[in-house]
């Protein structure tokens, strides 16, 4: 029998634990051939790798021990055993390689591979928001029509919002308006520039209409004029299906020596023609606005259900898409403009303000004005 006379202490308590007693080296090699390959084959990376290398064939390893041992045999057993140890000592050189070739050939795998033939990958590319292109639609259509797009503040004057507009402070018609006032006074210089006849309290608010850029532009663009206003209003409502404390509008203004109802309806209708490509029915009824005189609301046929009646138009068939009117004489002096007179002089004009959360409402049958601004994915992505 043959003892393996280990010459490090590690070596000691790795090796001779295990292999002293009464098993012999050819059946510590076995052991040691399948406990080696074993660790081989398990072996993730190089470093472990390398761990093994050490361990078994390293200059203190457990294999390079018996090899080293072997001088202390008989030659007979010498010969034998030492064959196969260094068969053994092969044998594991040769897996390790094996081992260490298979984990290059995974990272350049890995690092390198490309295969030109797979298809390319997409790019999630973003896209318009259904009110943005109702907006540049809207707006495509009056550019082709004569008309300039013009923005004004979303923080508006009370002056702008209501007074340049006919609607003096404690007017009830100030309550058609659920407006979000703010806290701070606009300074002193901009209160004495709009001093007018008007009552002019120049508090700061969030503009409930498009309406006061009417004003606005007309105070420094000299008529005739054609402008479209889209933009952000904010009302201070309840939502509901149809109701949004946040909206957009497209204000319309025309000014001229003389124009009428007629040429906003035949304006009016050639949008809607563009706007929904086919021949939408509509309809001008009365109404009441403080800047408008006569005022008229613009309905069309509910076209979420083909005018039979549903929710979104109250059963009635119709949905109100706008409000307009002749341009009220005391807006064009707010302006300081004259207004249109007996003997001719002075200038005409018409105004509407449409909804442009109902139009794309319309256009796409969507049935609740608050998914629009909801943020959910699923409706947005169908645009
Ligand atoms: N500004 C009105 C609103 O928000 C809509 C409107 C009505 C605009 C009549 C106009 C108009 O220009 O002439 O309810």
């Amino acid at each position: 029998m043959v003892k393996i006379h280990p010459h490090t202490k590690e070596a000691r308590s790795k090796t001779s634990a295990k292999h002293s007693g009464s098993y012999g080296v050819g059946v510590n090699l076995k052991t040691l051939k399948n406990q080696a390959q074993n660790e081989i084959k398990k072996a993730t990376e190089l470093k472990e790798l390398n761990e093994i290398f050490k361990k078994y064939l390293g200059k203190r390893g457990e294999l390079t021990q018996i090899l080293r041992s072997l001088e202390k045999l008989p030659k007979a057993k010498r010969v034998k055993i030492g064959r196969e140890a260094n068969e053994l000592k092969n044998f594991l050189r040769e897996k390790m390689e094996q081992k260490k070739s298979s984990f290059v050939k995974t990272t350049e795998d890995k690092e390198e591979w490309l295969d030109i033939t797979a298809p390319g990958k997409k790019l999630a590319l973003g896209h318009l928001h259904p009110l943005t292109l109702v907006k540049r639609k809207v707006e495509e259509i009056f550019q082709a029509m004569g008309f300039t797009v013009i923005e004004g503040p979303d923080i508006e004057t009370e002056w702008y919002n209501f007074d340049a507009l006919n609607i003096p402070k404690d007017h009830p018609a100030r309550d058609l308006w659920n407006t979000f006032y703010l806290k701070t006074e606009l300074p002193k210089e901009a209160k004495v520039k709009m001093k007018t006849k008007f009552s002019s309290p120049n508090g700061l608010l969030l503009r409930t209409h498009t309406s006061p850029v009417q004003v606005r532009y007309m105070e420094s663009h000299q008529p005739p004029l054609r402008i479209i206003v889209p933009g952000n209003v904010f009302r201070h409502e309840a939502t509901d299906q149809s109701h949004e404390f946040q909206l957009y509008q497209v204000e319309g203004l025309m000014v001229d020596e003389k124009v009428s109802v007629a040429s906003f309806k035949a304006i009016i209708g050639e949008f809607f023609r563009r706007f929904f490509g086919n021949d939408i029915k509509f309809r001008l009824r009365p109404d009441y606005f403080p800047f408008t005189e006569p005022s008229f609301d613009v309905s069309i046929t509910c076209l979420v259900c083909g005018g039979k009646g549903c929710p979104v138009c109250k059963e009635t068939g119709w949905v109100e898409m706008a409000g307009a009117g002749m341009v009220h004489p005391n807006v064009f002096k707010a302006a300081k403009l004259i207004p249109h007179q007996r003997s001719g002089l002075g200038w005409q004009g018409w105004a509407f303000g449409f909804g442009l959360d109902r139009l794309a409402m319309m256009k796409y049958k969507i049935n609740d004005v608050r998914l629009f601004r909801s943020g959910d994915l699923r409706f947005l992505q169908q645009f």
